[in-house]
């Protein structure tokens, strides 16, 4: 039940947004100010330590709340709308976002980056399980090695369904049913 609304909350987001796509330049620009300025917790260490225990529990934080645009792995597996998304949902293993420190990566999560899709989390996700996730995000898997995500397990079965094989590469258009 709950999943279902926060997809489609996400597909109406997606759908609903006009912001258009910044210029390569104006990009890198934003960027640099991002993690300069805007970006604030630069110097808040993670509290705990990275056990076997603190990254599985990050994981699976991960996987409830942030699998949904980012897949269990970070890298976008199995997310339809990743690369549709303005800007376009980001691998969480590349230099820019582990550049960031992780007070950054927590800063992140508590209070989102506007004006993108990148939601805040003020409330749903305790500081503590916040920290697992940052200690997660610096131990990502393999891209695809974890499957995709449930919800949109389904959808593909159904695709597989109606058009028999499903085929791989070019997410397609998610207006397509
Ligand atoms: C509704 C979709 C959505 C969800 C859910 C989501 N994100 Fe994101 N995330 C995005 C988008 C879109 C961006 C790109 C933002 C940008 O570059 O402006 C992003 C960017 C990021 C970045 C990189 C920021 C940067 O400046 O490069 C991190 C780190 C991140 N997300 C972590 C998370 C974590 C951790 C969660 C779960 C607690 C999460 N995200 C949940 C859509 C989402």
């Amino acid at each position: 039940m709950r999943t279902t609304s926060l997809l489609a909350c996400v597909l109406l987001w997606t759908c609903g947004c006009g912001v258009s796509k910044p210029g390569k330049a104006e990009s890198t620009i934003a960027n640099e100010v991002k993690h300069k300025m805007t970006v604030g917790g630069k110097g808040i260490p993670n509290p705990l330590p990275a056990t076997d225990e603190n990254v599985a529990e990050g994981r699976e934080h991960f996987g409830h709340h942030c699998g949904i645009c980012h897949g269990l792995d970070g890298q976008s597996t199995g997310v339809p709308f990743a690369a549709h998304m303005s800007p376009p949902v980001p691998d969480l293993t590349s230099k820019d976002v582990q550049e960031y420190a992780d007070g950054q990566l927590k800063w992140i999560m508590d209070n989102g980056i506007n004006p993108s899709g990148m939601p805040a989390w003020k409330e749903g996700l305790t500081d503590e399980e916040k920290w697992k996730i940052v200690l997660y995000l610096r131990r990502l898997p393999p891209k695809g090695s974890l499957g995709i995500p449930d919800v949109y397990k389904e959808e593909q079965e159904q695709h597989e369904h109606t058009h028999g094989q499903h085929s791989h590469g070019d997410a397609h258009s998610p207006s397509h049913h």
